[in-house]
């Protein structure tokens, strides 16, 4: 077969077989390796059934591209078979009729696994909000919930995970031209209450304490100056962030504008306010802001800690802090897994476009109109085909 080969540790056992840079994790397992128990539904990141494990992280097989699970530990739902605690999963749903036509099962179970591994002490409200990623078309969540909550309250107890979040620092590229680069949105500093022009008043930084919480450190191949001359700026900043654009010019440290989100079929545009301080000194940086999607009804707060750090004269470290709460009907789309996976590739797409920018890219892009799973999958294939070309 022609495509790349691509060498996998798959259900604990050594894997190498080619294929094509566009092929997705879901197809490369169900329909090269044979691994059929992996569901595919939306094919777009929504409903959960391709879930699956690549290096221990909960992922959506159907926007990962295999290629890019190159080396990885991948585990489908065949490679729990004998697993103790699956077992117990798996016989809680026998118990509980946690599943009726079945498509749904396998990243029900996978998922399952997860929440009971990270998130031991969790009752039958936080159980909802962890499966909120997973979509049952035939409505059988109670069962479900049930199912989970038993494996939690009997023998043995499971040994709690440690949150799955990457921190480690990653390589930071530019990928792609010009057009590609995106507005940011933007949030907001911190410390104290403070409206923003909209009205809505910012939410008080101590209040995020038990927000969603992701870090990620970017090495960027470009001078610490250069690169906190943007991040300092917020409309530079913000002509970075893939669907985000000011309104105008900030008034003080306080900023006004939106962003684009799109997930498969769900957009949303976040409009509000925000305020940025900014310590030139020690070149890091708070963010703190507030939208509301008025379609959905969806409010988001934010608030992001960044600070750079050089590590060579052109070279640096760019660490992200960010925290942020999602409140009504989009809400369940705030799985931490699932948030994550966007996030990380929102903050790649970040780093990128700053490096553009410092090497002379255009500042006034125009901004996408939005950012989806298939806009960053395409981004992925051509970033993977200019460096199989060379150019990358
Ligand atoms: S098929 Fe992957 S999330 Fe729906
Ligand atoms: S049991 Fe049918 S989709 Fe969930």
């Amino acid at each position: 077969m022609s495509g790349t080969e691509i060498n996998l540790l798959l259900n604990g056992k050594p894997v190498s077989k080619a294929a094509e840079p566009r092929t997705h994790l879901a197809d490369f397992l169900r329909e090269d390796l044979l691994l059929t128990g992996t569901h595919l539904g939306c094919e777009q990141g929504v409903c959960g059934a391709c879930t699956v494990f690549v290096d221990g992280r909960p992922t959506r097989a159907c926007i990962t591209l295999a290629i890019a699970c190159d080396a990885s530990d991948v585990r489908t739902v065949e490679g729990f078979e004998v697993d103790p605690l699956m077992v117990r999963i798996r016989d809680a749903f026998t118990r509980h009729h946690g599943l009726q036509c079945g498509f749904c099962t396998p990243g029900m179970l996978t998922t399952a696994y997860d929440i009971i591994r990270r998130v031991p002490g969790a009752d039958a409200t936080r159980i909802r909000r962890e499966l909120s990623g997973n979509l049952c078309r035939c409505t059988g969540y109670a069962g479900i919930v049930a199912a989970i909550e038993d494996v939690l309250a009997n023998e043995p107890p499971i040994a709690p995970l440690q949150p799955m979040l990457r921190a480690k620092p990653k390589e930071v590229k530019p990928v792609l031209s010009g057009s590609d680069a995106a507005p940011t949105r933007r949030d907001t500093d911190g410390a104290t209450q403070q409206p923003g022009t909209t009205g809505a008043a910012l939410p008080d930084p101590a209040s995020f304490a038990d927000a969603l919480h992701l870090t990620q450190s970017l090495t960027l191949h470009t001078a610490a100056s250069d690169a906190w001359a943007i991040l300092s700026d917020p409309a530079r900043i913000v002509s970075c962030v893939p669907g985000a654009s000011l309104d105008g010019p900030a008034k003080g440290e306080i900023i006004e504008g939106q962003c684009v989100v799109a997930l498969g079929p769900i957009k949303a545009t976040f409009r509000g306010s925000g305020s940025i301080q900014v310590d030139h000194t020690n070149k890091t940086g708070k963010l703190i802001g507030t939208g509301r999607d008025t379609v959905s009804r969806t409010k988001l707060d934010g608030m992001l800690v960044f600070a750079v750090q050089e590590t060579g004269p052109d070279s640096c470290r760019l660490d992200l802090d960010m925290r942020y709460r999602l409140n009504g009907p989009l809400s369940q789309f705030g799985r931490p897994e699932l948030v994550a996976e966007i996030a990380e590739r929102l903050l790649q797409e970040v780093g990128a476009a700053i490096e553009r920018r410092v090497q002379g890219g255009n500042d006034d892009a125009p901004a996408p109109i939005a950012l989806n799973g298939l806009s960053l999958l395409a981004r992925s294939i051509k970033a993977m085909i200019l460096r199989f070309l060379g150019r990358g």
